[in-house]
């Protein structure tokens, strides 16, 4: 979170900010937290909904996370909103998303604007609805001169193609003679992925209860460690969050190396 808005009584789209958890140790957080945002559609059968009540009620899990995850102290917060595969849902369902994408944008625009938030959608962007398209812009070119929470939405987005869109451009420079092949390593592929500058995320939360990863972030979760919870994530709340985190801060990370412990 930016400190300067440290001294606001309100925090990210209008809620009362919240003090981070005396259980969390401030100085283990975790810079960048990931989310497959799992569970919206059976959120809304188990009520007697129809799916997109579901994503209606995720926008506002995701909203809460944001919030906390600001209000905590994590640099940076990415989510999995709609995936290369989300296209073969029905079709009314895939509208309904991209109308609720264009909707929250509009809505909640000003408020990111605020609380600095630096928004981003991560994704080939080209196939969305125009209107959703203009939106983003908007959005990226107002909020990317913020200094506070990292705010990735990855929408059409898939690793695979990612990985192989990096791979392509690389290729042509170096067709090009600009670019001798030896010189690709890993700093130079990663600067070539939709998330150039970014660390690379501490956590993954998956919620629902899935073991997968879904074709998310594939060279970016490399050393991720991995939270999943059986929270629908409509229901994912401060009390998940805080779960996740405190899991998180339970575990020894080696980066490939040994526990110098043991
Ligand atoms: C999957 O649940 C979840 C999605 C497809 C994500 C929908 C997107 C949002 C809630 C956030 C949009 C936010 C912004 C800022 C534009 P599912 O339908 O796969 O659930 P199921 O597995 O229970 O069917």
């Amino acid at each position: 979170m930016s400190r300067a808005l440290a001294t606001d009584s309100h925090s990210i789209l209008g809620a009362a900010r919240q003090a981070s958890p005396a259980a969390l140790d401030p100085a283990r957080l975790p810079a960048h937290v990931a989310v497959i945002m799992d569970g919206n559609g059976r959120w809304a059968r188990r009520r007697g909904l129809p799916r997109v009540m579901g994503h209606r009620a995720g926008v506002e899990a995701l909203k809460r996370t944001l919030r906390l995850c600001s209000d905590w102290g994590i640099g940076a917060l990415t989510a999995y909103a709609f995936s290369t595969e989300n296209w073969n849902r029905p079709g009314e369902e895939v509208s309904f998303l991209m109308a609720l994408f264009e909707r929250v944008l509009q809505r909640e625009l000003q408020a990111l604007e605020r609380e600095r938030v630096r928004i981003r959608f991560l994704g080939d962007l080209t196939p969305l609805p125009e209107g959703l398209q203009r939106l983003i812009a908007e959005a990226t070119g107002r909020t990317a001169a913020n200094d506070g929470i990292h705010f990735n939405v990855c929408t059409n987005y898939g690793g695979r193609a990612e990985l192989v869109g990096a791979a392509r451009r690389l290729a042509e420079r170096a067709a090009r003679g600009e670019l001798d092949p030896a010189a690709i390593d890993e700093a130079s592929f990663a600067a070539e992925l939709h998330t150039a500058g970014e660390c690379d995320p501490d956590l993954l939360i998956r919620t629902s209860g899935e073991q997968r990863i879904s074709n998310f972030l594939l060279w970016q979760l490399a050393y991720a460690e991995l939270h999943i919870t059986e929270v629908l994530w409509p229901d994912f709340d401060e009390a998940a969050l805080l779960a996740a985190l405190l899991d998180y801060q339970n575990r020894q990370r080696r980066f490939g190396g040994i526990d110098p412990a043991h």
